[in-house]
C-alpha cells in the first residue's frame, strides 16, 4: 500500500465527538463536542476510480484497514473527493471520520455478490422480509466508538431500485439491505449529506447509544417499496434534527426487535429527541413506532415536525405476541397537511417471525401526549383500534386543530382505548374524553410535563 499524505487542510473539517453528559432537557440539547481528528487521507491514495464504473470495495477496506492504526492517536478522515465511486460493502471502524466533499457520490453496487450475507439480528430471529440471513448494509459500523459520517452535501446512493424490483418479484434470496448500519456502537454522528435510493432503510443504529443525526436530507421515489429513512432500533440517547425525509414507507420509524426474539433480547429504544423535521412518506406513516417494539419504546420526544403528503402523519402499530410497551411519549408542536390519517394507533398491525411467539405476551400502550398540532386537508384525524385484552390507555390530547377535507366520513375511530382531551378538534370519541384518565394526563399535559418523562 502507498504510504498516504496527510490532508493538512482539511483538519479544521473533521473531529471527533464526545457527548457532554450533563443534564438537559432532551438529547438534542446535549452538546457534541468535536475534536479535530489530526490525520487525514483521501480514497484516491488507495487506487480508488471515481468513473462510477470502477469497484472500489477493496479500496475502502484497505483505506479503513490503514486508518485503524490511528484509532489510539486521535483517529483519522477517510476523505472521499468528488466522483462517483462505486463500491459493494464495507466496514466503518473506531475514530473515523468519513467525509464527502460536494460532488462525491458513494454509489451501491447494484451486483448481491458485492454485498455478504450475515446472519440475523438476535432481536429480530431472522431477516424482516425473508427467513433466514440477510445482506451485509453498504457502509457497516460493529462494535464501534466515535464515527462521524459528514461533509459538505455529498451523496450516499444505494441505486435501489434492482432491490426495489425484486423484492416486488418476489426474487430475493435474502432480506435487502440498508444503507447505514452500526451494530453495538456508541458515539456516533452523521451530518450535513444526502442519502439516496436505499435498498432497505437509509440509517440503521440498532443497539446503540449516543446517536446523533443533524441536517441530512433522504429520498427515495414515492413507488419505492417499503424503504424507511431512520430506524432508530433497541438504542438510546438519540437525537434527530434538522433533516428533511421523504419515504416510499416510513420516514423515520423506532423499533425494539420482533416477537419472541425482541422480548428476549429486551433492549428497549429509549431517550429519543426528535425535532424541526420535514417528513413525508407515500405508503407509510411519517413517523411510526413499531410494529416491531418487543424490547419496549419510551420516552420519545418529537417536536417542531411538518409531516406532509403521507398516508399516516403519525402511527403506533402493535399487535398481540408482540410483548413489549410503548409509553411516555411527547409528541407537540406539529403541522399536517395532505394527510390520509393524522394519528392511528393499531394494536393488531404486522406478522409475526415464525409459529413460535406467545399469543399471550400483549403489548402495553400508554402515555401518549399529543399537543399543539394542526392539520390541514385531513380525511381520518385519529383511528385507535385497541388490543381488547390489553387496551390503549392514557392517550392525551390536547389543543389539536383538524380541518377535515371532504373525502372523509368519520373523523375519529376508536375500540378499546382510553384517554383524555382538552381543545381538540373535531371532537374526538367519547373513549378519549374520559374524564376518569384526566388526572393522569393533566401532569403529562402540563407545558413542563415533559419534565415528568425525560
Ligand atoms: C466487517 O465486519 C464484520 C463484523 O461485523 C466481520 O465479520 C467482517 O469480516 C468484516 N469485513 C471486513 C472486510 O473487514
Ligand atoms: C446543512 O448541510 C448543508 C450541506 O449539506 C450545508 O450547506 C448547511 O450549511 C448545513 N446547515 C447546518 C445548519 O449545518
Ligand atoms: C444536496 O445535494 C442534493 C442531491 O445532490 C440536492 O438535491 C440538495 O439540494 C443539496 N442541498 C444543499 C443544501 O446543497
Ligand atoms: C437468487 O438465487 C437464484 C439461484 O441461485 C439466482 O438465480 C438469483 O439470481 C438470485 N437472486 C438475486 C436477486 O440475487
Ligand atoms: C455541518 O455544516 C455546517 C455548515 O457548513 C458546519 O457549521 C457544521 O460544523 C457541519 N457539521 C459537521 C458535524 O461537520
Ligand atoms: C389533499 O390531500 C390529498 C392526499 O391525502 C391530496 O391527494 C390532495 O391533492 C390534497 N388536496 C389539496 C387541495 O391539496
Ligand atoms: C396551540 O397550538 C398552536 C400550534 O398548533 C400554538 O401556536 C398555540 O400556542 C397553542 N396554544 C397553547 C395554549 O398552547
Ligand atoms: C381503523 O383501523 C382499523 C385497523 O387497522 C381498520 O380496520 C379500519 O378500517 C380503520 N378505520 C378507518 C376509518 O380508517
Ligand atoms: C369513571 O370511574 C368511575 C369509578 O371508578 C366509574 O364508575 C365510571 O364508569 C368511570 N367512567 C368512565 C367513563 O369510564
Amino acid at each position: 500500500m502507498k504510504m498516504p499524505v496527510a490532508l493538512l487542510l482539511l483538519l479544521a473539517l473533521c473531529n471527533a465527538i464526545k457527548v457532554n453528559g450533563e443534564e438537559s432537557n432532551g438529547q438534542c440539547n446535549h452538546k457534541l463536542m468535536l475534536d479535530p481528528r489530526p490525520h487525514s487521507v483521501s480514497i484516491l491514495e488507495f487506487g480508488a476510480v471515481g468513473d462510477g464504473k470502477t469497484l472500489n470495495t477493496i479500496a475502502f477496506q484497505n483505506a479503513i484497514f490503514y486508518l485503524k492504526s490511528f484509532a489510539d492517536k486521535g483517529g483519522a478522515q477517510l476523505y472521499v473527493p468528488p466522483g462517483r465511486w462505486l463500491t459493494g460493502s464495507f466496514n466503518l471502524t473506531s475514530h473515523l471520520t468519513l467525509f464527502l466533499e460536494k460532488g462525491a457520490v458513494i454509489l451501491g453496487s447494484q451486483d448481491p455478490s458485492h454485498w455478504d450475507i450475515v446472519e440475523p439480528l438476535p432481536s429480530y430471529g431472522r431477516g424482516i422480509e425473508l427467513p433466514g440471513g440477510r445482506y451485509r448494509s453498504l457502509v457497516n459500523g460493529y462494535m464501534l466508538r466515535d464515527v462521524v459520517i459528514t461533509g459538505d452535501n455529498g451523496t450516499i446512493d444505494g441505486q435501489g431500485s434492482v432491490w426495489w424490483e425484486w423484492f416486488t418479484s418476489h426474487s430475493l434470496n435474502y432480506s435487502r439491505p440498508h444503507l447505514v448500519e452500526f451494530v453495538s456502537s456508541e458515539d456516533i454522528l452523521v451530518s450535513n449529506i444526502t442519502f439516496l435510493n436505499a435498498p432497505a432503510y437509509n440509517i440503521h443504529p440498532v443497539y446503540c447509544s449516543n446517536v446523533h443525526i443533524h441536517n441530512i436530507s433522504v429520498y427515495a421515489p414515492p413507488a419505492s417499496p417499503y424503504t424507511v429513512g431512520i430506524v432508530p432500533d433497541s438504542s438510546d440517547n438519540v437525537c434527530i434534527e434538522d433533516c428533511s425525509i421523504s419515504m416510499g414507507h416510513d420516514a423515520i420509524a423506532l423499533k425494539s426487535g420482533w416477537d419472541e426474539y425482541g422480548i428476549t433480547y429486551g433492549r428497549p429504544t429509549t431517550n429519543v429527541h426528535i425535532r424541526r423535521v420535514d417528513l413525508q412518506s407515500s405508503s407509510g406513516s411519517s413517523l411510526a413506532f413499531g410494529s416491531e417494539m418487543s424490547g419496549g419504546i419510551s420516552d420519545i420526544q418529537v417536536e417542531q415536525a411538518h409531516l406532509y403528503n403521507s398516508l399516516s402523519a403519525i402511527e403506533f402499530r402493535t399487535t398481540r405476541g408482540r410483548g413489549g410497551y410503548i409509553e411516555d411519549i411527547i409528541i407537540s408542536d406539529l403541522d399536517l397537511l395532505n394527510v390520509h390519517m393524522a394519528f392511528g394507533a393499531i394494536g393488531h398491525y404486522g406478522s409475526h417471525p415464525d409459529d413460535k411467539y406467545d399469543p399471550d405476551a400483549f403489548p402495553v400502550l400508554q402515555k401518549i401526549t399529543l399537543k399543539n398540532i394542526i392539520g390541514a386537508n385531513i380525511t381520518v384525524a385519529g383511528n385507535f383500534t385497541g388490543i381488547e385484552e390489553s387496551p390503549f390507555t392514557s392517550i392525551c390530547l390536547s389543543n389539536i386543530s383538524i380541518s377535515i377535507n371532504s373525502a372523509s366520513s368519520t373523523s375519529w375511530v376508536c375500540s378499546y382505548v382510553s384517554g383524555f382531551s382538552e381543545s381538540v378538534f373535531p371532537k374526538p370519541c367519547p373513549d378519549l374524553e374520559n374524564s376518569n384518565t384526566s388526572s393522569s394526563c393533566i401532569s403529562l399535559l402540563q407545558p413542563n410535563g415533559r419534565s415528568a418523562v425525560l
